[in-house]
């Protein structure tokens, strides 16, 4: 559906012939370029939903930087194989006309993010926040079903920021929409898988291991009770060759607040993020599982 009376309509339509009193949505937002990653998350909503939509949009008001937003991967038909693959029931891949008529001004109207929305990649990409928040506001908008359906929306951990700003967005907002997360989704050398990955050519792929081995190398430090020493690691990083570190640190899964090193009595999340080659990538993981 390209548009967004006609997802509506259809929305509306399935959820009213469903044989379930309380049917579930299950909205899956993607700016396509689809990968496992994506695929986990679709597995999960199908599993979870009685009706599963996938929204493909890439959403040139979280770009901070135009040439990245012009060279995001665009392959929406080898999408649609991968959606259809995963048992989707409705894909959304709106136009720019139908998501901010009147664009490139529009919209006006905005969500802001906060404080929140300004650390670590928000301080590094200005904006960014302000503009998920927003076209995550207007997907839920246009693709929530009417009552007394239900709807939940499927977030991966890799996005650690953006998956604590989705929660506290429908906080905020009461918005009647369910946040699910699924853990990161990693290549066979621990990659985290990304569609950006496919900008790397084979030197860059290995300055780019890097970033999950530093992840490593902090939970068995936090495993075995060892000082994390982010000094010592971000030291490491910095004389990479290949590899432009912007920030590691340990945070506050909830508030992304910085931890003081060690002090791990907490749930916690340790957050990377550095330039390898022509793209920027991100990664998480967890210093106190459970
Ligand atoms: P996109 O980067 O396409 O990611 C869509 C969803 O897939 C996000 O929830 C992201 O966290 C998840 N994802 C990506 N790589 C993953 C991996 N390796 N393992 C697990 N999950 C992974 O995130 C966005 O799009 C946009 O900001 C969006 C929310 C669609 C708003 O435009």
């Amino acid at each position: 559906f390209h548009t967004v009376t006609a997802i509506r309509a259809a929305v509306t339509r399935a959820t009213q012939e469903s044989a379930r009193r309380q049917p579930v949505v299950g909205i899956v937002p993607t700016m396509g370029a689809l990968h496992s990653g994506h695929g986990a998350l679709l597995q999960a909503a199908r599993t979870s939903a009685d009706i599963v939509i996938a929204s493909v949009f890439v959403n040139p008001l979280q770009f901070d930087d135009p040439q990245d937003y012009q060279h995001y991967p665009r392959q929406f038909e080898k999408d649609l194989e991968l959606l259809t693959r995963h048992g989707v029931d409705f894909v959304f891949a709106p136009d720019l006309e139908q998501m901010y008529p009147g664009h490139p001004e529009a919209p006006l109207v905005r969500v802001s993010t906060g404080e929140l929305g300004q650390r670590w990649e928000g301080a590094s990409r200005p904006g960014h926040f302000d503009g998920v928040a927003t076209v995550v506001t207007k997907l839920f908008t246009i693709l929530h079903p009417p009552a007394p359906a239900v709807c939940e929306a499927w977030f991966g951990q890799k996005d650690a920021e953006q998956l604590a700003i989705m929660r506290r967005l429908v906080t905020d907002l009461n918005l009647p929409v369910r946040i699910r997360a699924l853990p990161i989704v990693r290549d066979e050398n621990g990659l985290a898988l990304s569609s950006r990955n496919m900008r790397l050519n084979d030197q860059d792929y290995d300055a780019a291991l890097s970033i999950p081995r530093a992840l490593v190398a902090l939970v068995e430090r936090a495993e075995s009770g060892q000082e994390l020493d982010l000094e010592e690691l971000r030291g490491h990083l910095r004389a990479a060759d290949g590899l432009d570190l912007d920030y590691l640190v340990v945070v506050d899964p909830t508030t992304l607040q910085e931890i003081e090193d060690g002090a791990l009595d907490k749930p916690a999340l340790a957050l990377i993020a550095a330039r390898v080659g022509p793209v920027r990538l991100i990664d998480t993981m967890d210093l106190r599982p459970g």
